[in-house]
This record gives structure tokens, sequence and C-alpha cells, in this order.
């Protein structure tokens, strides 16, 4: 039998008595569990066998329960909260004392946001408790955008798939700390940088990678395929240097014709990053699964979505 099923009221039974639903998002599906239960959230870590040194976001259906989440709210985090929420964009603010230290790695900082998605907002407004929510992948796999992705890395260990349709924008939520008052990118991710920076001017990018770095997103090998994948500025050089090989290509806006390409995925012909952005997981999963011995993505226009979509490929790749 399968575990997807758009079934609202039996996700709220499971998540009630601690157990595992994952929930569609707008960005990619969440493997959640009840912030407030020990039980749920040690086995969220476990599923994904995820080290607990990485933090996870607390998923709330309405800014009034911000207050509920974090002790302190600046001004520019208000803002942002305004223009973004319900969205892709995540707060990493002072926690309240209430939030579990195994939700927050047991740091003094919590990740926060509100998802836009119908379906989990309606589920996190019948419920009361937030949501911990990471993405339902194993740690350092390609996140899922549709239920099916989900069902085929966790149909053995949780009981249900909320099926809420292909995710919309494809991409983790952006994520926002701050130093200060001064907000700080943690993680690339829906939110363009440009659209924040309407909101609350030049914002500075954190792009470190380390053993226990502010955002884990931010590993070095992270959303990475099985198959040996580089990331080419020139597609049709690589494939000219890779033609002995079973080559699959994973391109922006144009086909290749050479004969060594096996197999092949535009994402978007009309060249809209947000459309390339929703179909890039679901993208690099069908890649996966076609025995290539190597995939060659195509490098975006470093501007926009193009610079989170270039974020994810680089994590998923090695240089060509
Ligand atoms: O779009 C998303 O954000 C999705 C959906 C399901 O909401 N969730 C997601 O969660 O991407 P996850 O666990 O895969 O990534 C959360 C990131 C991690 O890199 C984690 O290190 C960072 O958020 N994070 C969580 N709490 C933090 C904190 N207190 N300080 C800094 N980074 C934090
Ligand atoms: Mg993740």
């Amino acid at each position: 039998m399968s575990i997807i099923s758009s079934d609202i009221s039996k996700a709220i039974a499971l998540l009630s008595t601690e157990e595992l639903v994952a929930i569609p998002t707008e960005t990619v599906y969440g493997l959640a569990g009840n912030i407030f239960s020990e039980k749920a959230i040690k086995s969220i870590f476990q599923t994904k066998k995820r080290p607990f040194f990485n933090p996870l976001i607390v998923h709330i259906p309405s800014v009034d329960l911000l207050p509920t989440i974090v002790s302190y709210i600046p001004e520019k985090a208000e803002r942002l909260a305004d223009a973004f929420w319900p969205g892709p964009l995540t707060l990493v603010l002072p926690k309240q004392s209430t939030i579990p230290d195994i939700i927050t790695a047991g740091k003094d900082t919590v990740a926060v946001r509100i998802p836009n998605h119908p379906t989990t907002l309606e589920l996190l407004n019948q419920l009361d408790f937030p949501l911990a929510a990471p993405s339902a992948n194993p740690f350092g796999s390609i996140s899922p955008t549709t239920a099916e992705h989900v069902n085929d890395y966790f149909k053995d260990d949780i009981k249900m798939v909320l099926d809420g349709g292909p995710c919309q924008r494809g991409i983790e939520s952006t994520i926002i700390g701050f130093e200060g008052d001064k907000p700080i990118i943690y993680r690339l991710g829906s939110t363009s940088i440009e659209a924040i920076e309407t909101i609350v001017g030049p914002i500075n990018i954190k792009n470190k990678t380390e053993i226990a770095p502010d955002a884990p997103g931010m590993l070095d090998r992270h959303y990475a395929p099985s198959t040996l994948t580089v990331l080419a500025d020139d597609i049709s050089e690589a494939i000219q240097k890779y033609s002995d090989k079973r080559i699959g290509v994973l391109a922006f806006s144009k086909p290749s014709d050479h004969d060594a390409v096996a197999f092949q995925i535009v994402l978007s012909e009309s060249t809209d990053l947000q459309e390339a952005a929703s179909k890039l997981y679901d993208a690099l999963h069908q890649l996966d699964k076609q025995d290539l011995d190597i995939i060659i993505a195509e490098r975006f226009p470093d501007i926009e979505l193009g610079k989170s979509i270039n974020d994810r490929l680089q994590r998923a790749t090695v240089r060509a």
C-alpha cells in the first residue's frame, strides 16, 4: 500500500501521536514532526541520518505565533517577514527558552518560516504545535519536490506523505540570520538576493563551509546525485572531453545534438529561471536513474534565481 495520501485528518492524527509525516511546501517536501516531541524530533534525525549538530527549521502558520518561537525581532526581520511570508524565506533569530535544544542543535537561535502551500497551511492551522521539518531526503542527497520522490526515499521508514503535488518553487528557502540587527544571508534559496535587497538594502552572504557551519545546507557536497556530476561553463566542450562516456546533460535552455549524449533535460526553453528552479531537483532525480557514466550540468546566468541554482549545482558537482 502506498504511503502517499492527501488526507489531512490522517496527517493530524499521526503528528499528534508523535509520528512523522512528510509535508508539501512551495520549496521542497519536508519531513515533519511536533517540535515539542523528543521522540518525533529524534526520529527525524535518525530517518534522515542527519548529524545532530545540524539544526531544524520551525514551521508556523501565522506571524502572530512568531513571538512564541523567538525572543527578539529586529526591525529588518519584521520587514522581511511582512514582504515574504508566507513564502520561501527562513529567519534565524534568538530563540524562546521553550524551544527544545535538539531543534536548534544547542544554539541560542532558531530558524523559522511560514511556508506558502495551502495544504500545509491548513494542516498547521489545525495543529496546536509547530512543525520541525528538514527537507525529506537522506542527509546529503537531492531534496524531494514530489510526493513520489519522498516515497522512493522513505516508504519503509515513515507512515505517510501528505500529497500536495509538485513543489512550485523547487529550491529550499533562503535563510537570513542577524549579526546584531544586520541581516546576513546564510543560504541562497528561492527568494532572490535582488528581491531581499529591495526590502533591506545591500546584504552580505556568509557562504562558509566548515565542520559545524552556521547553516549546514552550506556543506560542500550536498544536494548530490549518486552519478558523477560535473558543472560546465561550456556544455559542448565538456561533452567533447567525456565523449567516450555515457553522458547525461542538464541544460538551461538549449538541447545538445552530440551523439555521446544518451539522455538530456532542458529546464526552460524560454530561459525562465523560476521554471528552471522548479524543475531542477526532479531533473537530477531523473538523470540519476539513467545508468549514466556522467552528468554534465550547465552553469546558469549569475543573476536572481540563477545564483541559487548555481549554488545547488556547485554542491551537487565537481568542476568539469
Ligand atoms: O525550504 C526549506 O527551507 C525546507 C522546507 C521543508 O521548509 N527545509 C529545509 O530544511 O531546507 P533543511 O533542514 O534541509 O535545511 C535547514 C537549514 C540547515 O542548513 C540548517 O543548518 C539551517 O537551516 N538552520 C537551522 N537552524 C539554524 C540556526 N539556528 N542557525 C543557522 N542555521 C540554521
Ligand atoms: Mg536539506
